[in-house]
């Protein structure tokens, strides 16, 4: 044995043998209940392994090719979660084994090996070729290899219906928004019809009391043509500030008011939000002259009330329909679930799909720093908008205070990064603890209430970004200033996705 092992063992003080008499096998307690044949070949076929301090004994995402069984010395477990690695056990403990764990397997998933082990110290340990291992095992525990089976795919099933509950779960996140948010154009263009049919009717009175009496028929051809004039102003009608606007509606319903239109005060406020003043009341007063100036002024009224009206409901509608092209965008519906894709249609979807969780009224400023000459990038969209959703909802939530109040500001960055795109979803919440930093990409790992959270949005969103796109997520924390950063590849990796 060598003199760099540093703990005291059976081993040292020897020189190293090539394999292990069975009586030093039964010390390990994974051994000590096989018989004297298992462990004759247990013997025969597990190599003893030096490792100096430093070195890895098994990779993460290598071929795995041996079952390991510590010997001596002290190793460190860890796995690459988030683009660090993340050390998840250190042992010195004879015995412990770790490598091919899952050799007994035949599937595809435990072709790799798990997690890496380093060696902290000097080490040594056993290593056994994995596929022969994997016969003999089976030929010694027929039916424990079933259960095992058994059990890895009940995990499994049960991993990737959390992960279909997860999504359903965001779906309903958003979805209970988006029926707000479709619900809010739609009644307004409701009561605008409503009231656009009253106006209608009203202007159908007034236009034949308005031909029945003293007005000429060029006159009339002229009052047509201002109202033609006022439509356009109405189209264009500038927004005014609260004081501009009573300013104005001061001027127009004092002229008014002097020309002897009864209720001129009501009429003012209409013509001044359609975008007209006192000069244009003047063209109807030499149009229509003083004995049917009431009459055709309130026609126009109704002219430019008709116009509003419209116009809310032209509004309304365009956003209804800007909402179900988002939600169409965001859900995928009738795309190729992989393509090349323009990442930004997909974060601006799941703005949009934010609906007033976002925005000024909620309390939360967007920034959008969006690098548009980017390429596009192979991807599952729709998987791609459930990770920006859960990484804009941790975002929300992290900005969001115990009594619910919202403030602070978003940040969402795209840019190229060497040979990869970056997406950043920044937040100005409190940041991540320390000790919280290492967990939060484990399934079911939450700090929210009861209720508010399943701990699955950043499990998802690591799988996605991850194993299905080959890229990468990292997380970087200060108070005041989170960024979740996910990479993702510019070009196709070659193999199935
Ligand atoms: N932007 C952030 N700021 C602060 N903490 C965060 C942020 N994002 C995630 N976290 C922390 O990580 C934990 C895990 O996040 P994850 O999205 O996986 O689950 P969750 O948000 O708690 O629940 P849900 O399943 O509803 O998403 C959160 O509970 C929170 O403590
Ligand atoms: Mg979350």
């Amino acid at each position: 044995m060598s003199e760099r092992v540093s703990e005291p063992s059976a081993l040292s003080g020897q020189a190293l043998p090539e394999h292990l008499p069975p009586e030093q096998l039964r010390e390990l307690f994974l051994f000590a209940d096989l018989s004297d044949e298992q462990l004759a070949w247990v013997g025969e076929h597990a190599d003893v392994v030096e490792v100096p301090a430093g070195e890895d004994i098994v990779t993460e995402g290598t071929p795995a090719k041996c079952f390991h069984v510590l010997l001596t010395g002290t190793v460190a477990m860890s796995r690459v979660i988030g683009g660090d690695a993340v050390e998840t056990t250190r042992t010195d403990q004879p015995g412990v084994y770790f490598g091919a764990v899952q050799f007994y397997l035949e599937d595809e998933s435990a072709r790799d090996y798990p997690a890496s082990v380093r060696a902290i110290t000097d080490s040594v340990v056993l290593a056994l070729p994995a596929r022969e291992f994997a016969d003999e095992f089976a030929r010694w525990y027929p039916m424990a290899v079933h259960l095992l089976e058994g059990m890895l795919l009940g995990m499994r099933k049960t991993n990737s219906q959390v992960a279909e509950r997860e999504r359903l779960l965001a779906l309903g996140k958003l979805s209970a928004g988006l029926t707000h948010e479709l619900n809010n154009p739609a009644a307004a263009a409701g009561r605008a019809a409503d009231a656009l049919r009253d106006r209608v009717t009203g202007m159908r009175n007034k236009l034949a009391m308005i031909a029945s009496g003293k007005l000429a028929g060029a006159q009339l051809q002229k009052l047509v043509m201002a109202q033609d004039d006022f439509v356009k102003k109405v189209r264009h009608a500038p927004d005014l500030s609260p004081m501009q606007a009573s300013d104005l509606e001061d001027e127009v319903g004092d002229w008014l008011d002097e020309h002897g239109v009864s209720g001129g005060w009501d009429l003012a406020p209409v013509f001044v939000a359609g975008g007209l003043r006192v000069d244009d009341m003047e063209a109807v007063l030499a149009t229509a002259g003083p004995d049917t100036f009431e009459g055709a002024v309130r026609w126009l009224a109704y002219t430019v009330e008709t116009e509003s009206l419209l116009r809310e409901i032209l509004d309304a509608t365009a956003r209804i329909s800007d909402l179900v092209g988002a939600a169409k965008q965001y859900s995928q519906m009738d795309r190729a679930p992989y393509r090349w894709i323009d990442v930004h249609e997909g974060l601006e979807a799941t703005l949009v799909m934010f609906g007033r969780k976002l925005g000024e009224e909620s309390g939360i400023g967007i920034v959008r720093d969006y690098d548009r000459t980017l390429p596009q990038v192979p991807a599952y969209a729709a998987e791609l908008n459930q990770v920006w959703t859960n990484l804009i909802d941790n975002a929300i939530d992290a900005m969001t205070a115990a009594d619910g109040a919202a403030s602070g500001t978003l940040t969402v960055r795209t840019a190229r990064v060497d040979d990869r795109l970056l997406v950043e979803i920044g937040d100005t919440g409190p940041g991540i603890a320390p000790e919280v930093r290492r967990r939060i990409f484990e399934p079911f790992f939450t700090t929210k209430a009861v209720g508010h959270g399943t701990g699955l949005g950043l499990d998802v969103t690591y799988r996605v970004v991850v194993n299905r796109h080959h890229g990468d997520v990292v997380v970087e924390s200060e108070p005041g200033d989170t960024r979740f950063r996910v990479f993702l590849p510019l070009t196709e990796e070659p193999g199935p996705a």
